[in-house]
């Protein structure tokens, strides 16, 4: 599909996430001189930014297999035992969403990671009995919006841990430009800028609103996507000069009219605009925060002087 084309397959095609790719080059340079499985990875940081991709790239790069599951999808520990036993010398196996396992399901993960081993209950009651099977060495991947979600054993069993940050607008505008590219479609320089500043650092979303720009620009007949389509588009599209959207608007709004500004607790907020505090937390509140619009407290959320400004309001008195 058009979205599994998009995805870089090697680390040299990947762009942006400098840090993350230094590492992880490194590691897996070494592991492959030594003729190793490389360590076991944990990815973390905010939807979107490419965890996926890099979990694939991984394993691209070490010339394994990829195999993909996810936390929510692995119900119980047969499910988990199923996957661990198909495995293969040096595969990567990659679990989105890994703070969601089931705890059952984390402890056959334990000695699964650590002494490449398989513990497994058969039969129930009196009669159940426990074996244990060997495993070849595999790369467990696993990614999570936030490590912090994680139990503290689990978090112990990654070898390499690596967060992937906000990118750059230049690194976005270079993805804007690598995706039009894909598209067969010409985009002025001025309007691949204009996309990518306005995409919460955010690849998936970059791509996400150069397809709506396509369009308009498709439906217009114009030979190369312009600044003013582009513009058009986004504004359609409710998305900011910021880049910030419907909905990062509720949030900021509810926080200066309902609670004078904050400090204003997750779950009050959440409750007040209707979203989940968990959608709240790990999609809208990163960019936020990052971006300087909010800022955590002991007490809660608080609105910055910024996020005033931006919807060129006072900051009100106390
Ligand atoms: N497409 C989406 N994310 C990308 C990235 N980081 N590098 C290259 N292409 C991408």
């Amino acid at each position: 599909s058009e979205e599994l084309s998009l995805r870089p397959q090697l680390l040299k095609q990947y762009i942006g996430q400098h840090k993350a790719k230094e590492n992880l080059s490194i590691f897996i340079e070494a592991a492959k001189m030594r003729n190793e499985a490389l360590d076991h990875v944990l990815l973390y940081g905010p939807p979107g930014l490419g965890k996926t991709t890099m979990a694939q790239i991984i394993a691209n790069e070490m010339g394994v297999q990829f195999k993909q599951t996810s936390g929510p999808a692995i119900e119980r520990s047969g499910d988990l035992a199923a996957i661990l036993s198909s495995l293969e010398v040096g595969d990567v196996l990659f679990i989105d969403e890994i703070h969601r396992l089931p705890r059952a399901v984390e402890e056959i993960l334990y000695p699964a990671m650590e002494d490449f081993c398989l513990d497994i209950v058969i039969g129930q009651g009196p009669s159940a009995r426990s074996v244990q099977l060997d495993l070849p060495p595999f790369t467990l991947v696993g990614a999570t919006t936030r490590a912090g979600l994680l139990s503290a054993p689990l978090r112990d069993r990654f070898g390499v841990l690596s967060r992937l940050e906000f990118y750059e607008v230049v690194d976005l505008c270079a993805i804007v430009e690598r995706t039009a590219d894909i598209f067969q479609v010409e985009i002025d320089k001025t309007a691949a800028l204009e996309v990518a500043r306005r995409s919460r650092g955010t690849p998936r979303i970059a791509n996400r609103l150069l397809k709506r720009v396509r369009d308009i620009s498709q439906v217009k007949g114009e030979s190369s996507i312009s600044i003013e389509t582009t513009q058009k588009a986004l504004q359609m599209l409710q998305v900011d000069q910021e880049g910030l959207d419907h909905i990062d608007h509720k949030l900021l709004l509810a926080m200066m009219d309902g609670f004078k500004g904050g400090p204003v607790g997750l779950d009050t907020i959440a409750a007040s605009i209707g979203e989940e505090s968990q959608t709240i937390e790990d999609v809208y509140e990163p960019y936020l925060l990052q971006q300087g619009f909010i800022q955590r407290t002991p007490r809660g959320r608080l609105v910055t002087p910024k996020a005033y400004a931006h919807f060129d309001r006072e900051v009100p008195q106390t």
